[in-house]
């Protein structure tokens, strides 16, 4: 069959010779561009993309479709629920849209309170929210949480480009949106009303970031506790754990991430007085357990009294209120007081 072909292209080009010499290097060229070149360039143009869209895949807001639209979120209120819309402008004038939660008995009388202008000691829990979805997705957790602390206010402030809150969301953003939220609630409440930091995922980042920066002004913040929930110890270790150690991306990543997040660093730097209450799902599928086990041991170091971790043996990422609701709210019971 060889033979053949040759047999037949040899009249076929009358040129052929005079090509003949550079014809194997053109095919070395072609064959290396084909085999090896084209994936290495999908591959370079992969790790470009996930480097420049870093944002997009770190803060999915636009996730799952509809969630950037507020239009109906009102037909998601659980009954039991009284809530209220909020709007906080930040220090860089972006407008922050999001609620006010409590549950409904109980409300009456904590707005007769609040009109009255009397110091209350009752709890309030600012929620800061994953990085996909936005605040009417977390209506069911608020519902569970409020049966177990009925007198709590809960306050869940979408961050910029998040549900409807307007803006970019950047980690500097999302820092400045974590303390125009803890502003607003300092001018709204006043300084004596126990405050308690909820974080989920990228939440507890947020929760960790704003907690060592106001620390030092114990006057001012209340804050008696952290309560965290699935969250990973930085972005870099994100990335460790998404790609294996062979890939180029730890390496890239090491130079060319603007996103941090590194609760590792900063829980460390958290006053002792502040108490931490760990919050892990032994199946969370999205950032390994291990990410949380390794938060509460560097925790163990500066709040050896104050750091406690639950584990949740049947629940995912997102999930423990609902798959383990009694144990979700014992735990939350017995740390809010
Ligand atoms: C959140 O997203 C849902 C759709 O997933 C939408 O119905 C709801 O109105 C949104 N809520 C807010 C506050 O934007
Ligand atoms: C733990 O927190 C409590 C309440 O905030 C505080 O009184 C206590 O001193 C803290 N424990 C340590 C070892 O700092
Ligand atoms: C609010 O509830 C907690 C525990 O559920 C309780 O310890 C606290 O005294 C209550 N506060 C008020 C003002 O009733």
């Amino acid at each position: 069959m060889f033979h053949k072909v040759v047999a037949i292209n040899r009249p076929a080009i009358p040129l052929l010779k005079h090509h003949r010499k550079t014809r194997p290097l053109s095919t070395m060229v072609t064959t290396f561009l084909v085999v090896a070149g084209v994936p290495l360039g999908l591959y370079t143009y992969k790790c470009i993309m996930l480097i420049a869209f870093q944002n997009q895949l770190i803060y999915m807001g636009y996730l799952p479709p509809g969630s950037r639209h507020n239009e109906n979120f009102k037909k998601l209120i659980p009954s039991s629920l009284e809530i209220h819309e909020e709007t906080i402008l930040t220090e860089d004038r972006k407008r922050l849209h999001g609620f006010i939660v409590s549950k409904k008995s109980a409300q009456s009388a904590s707005a007769t309170f609040i009109h009255a202008g009397l110091e209350r000691s009752d709890p309030i829990m600012v929620y800061f929210q994953g990085n996909a979805g936005n605040m009417s997705d977390r209506f069911g957790l608020f519902k569970t949480a409020l049966s177990a602390v009925p007198n709590m206010t809960i306050i869940g402030i979408g961050y910029r480009q998040y549900g409807n809150s307007n803006g970019y969301a950047t980690e500097s953003g999302l820092k400045r949106d974590a303390k125009a939220i803890l502003d607003k609630i300092q001018r709204k409440y006043g300084p004596n009303r126990p405050l308690y930091l909820y974080g989920h995922s990228l939440g507890g980042a947020v929760a960790i970031d704003l907690a060592s920066t106001v620390a030092t002004n114990k006057e001012k913040y209340n804050i008696q506790g952290i309560i965290i929930e699935n969250t990973f110890t930085s972005i870099y270790d994100m990335v460790c754990a998404l790609y294996p150690a062979y890939s180029p991306y730890p390496y890239i990543a090491k130079y060319c991430l603007w996103n941090h997040w590194d609760s590792d660093r900063k829980i460390r730097s958290l006053p002792p007085s502040i108490r931490l209450l760990f919050l892990s799902s032994k199946r969370d599928e999205i950032v390994p357990p291990s990410h949380m086990k390794q938060l509460y041991s560097l925790a163990q170091h500066t709040h050896p009294d104050n750091a406690t971790f639950v584990q949740f043996e049947r629940s995912l990422h997102m999930d423990i209120y609902s798959t383990e609701p009694r144990l979700f709210q014992c735990t939350l019971q017995k740390f809010i007081i």
